[in-house]
């Protein structure tokens, strides 16, 4: 038994937590960092942060051809149960958190919108804690960085999977500052490199992170796997 990451580029990753397989945030398609398609995953559950198309994207195609539960806020929920025949849904919000056969999920807050790709109101945007197989892993999605960080990090994280891209989401600056709060054993650069707007240099900041917190920054590559 293992909680096993795969990067999928941008935002997106493949998890293995024991015997289940989960995809965060599916954008995979249209994604110019990811290799594979959407059709080649076949996920027990989705989890799915907010209503941005880089993160939405293949999350209706994926469910509707595997039945998998799709994990999100309850706007997205009905969204995809009302606009898009999703039926298999378990919508949340902010602050609550909810167990699954995999592990338990806390979804906390975001600094970020969440309008879905039609216009739609897609509710608050979030991220995930996730406890499963002894460890505690932060996914934040897409955020700025906000002080209730500090709470989290009384966690005893294991890992924090971090935006870095700047323009949307926290800079390497305001990332750097996300550690110091979070106090993860180590802390891991995403949503950069996608596009020239969120073009950053993912294995300067790593160093930046192990020079100068007491985290230990961690460079994923596409489709690299971290067994945590
Ligand atoms: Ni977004
Ligand atoms: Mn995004």
């Amino acid at each position: 038994m293992a909680f096993k990451v795969t990067w999928l580029g941008h935002g997106t990753y493949w998890l293995e937590i024991g015997a289940y397989k989960i995809l965060l945030d599916p954008f995979i398609d249209d994604n110019p960092s990811a290799t594979g398609s959407a059709a080649d995953y076949d996920p027990d559950f989705i989890l799915l942060s907010h209503g941005h198309m880089d993160h939405i994207a293949d999350t209706a195609p994926i469910a509707n051809r595997i039945g998998c539960l799709v994990i999100t806020n309850v706007e997205i929920s009905r969204w995809l149960r009302d606009g898009h025949g999703v039926e298999n849904i378990s919508g949340h919000q902010p602050g609550a958190g909810a167990t699954f056969p995999f592990g338990h999920v806390e979804f906390t807050i975001a600094v970020h919108g969440s309008g879905l790709p039609d216009g739609a109101h897609g509710g608050l945007a979030m991220g995930f804690v996730i406890r499963a197989e002894g460890k505690t892993v932060y996914f934040a999605c897409d955020t700025g960085l906000f002080s209730e960080m500090q709470w989290l990090g009384e966690y005893g994280l294991d890992a924090a999977f971090l935006p870095i891209g700047d323009n949307f989401t926290m800079g390497p600056d305001a990332a750097l500052k996300a550690v110091q709060i979070l106090k993860p054993k180590i802390a891991v650069p995403k949503h950069f490199g996608t596009w020239p707007p969120i073009e950053q240099d993912g294995a300067a900041w790593v160093k930046r992170v192990s020079d100068e917190t007491d985290s230990e920054g961690v460079l994923m590559e596409i489709n690299g796997t971290l067994e945590l």
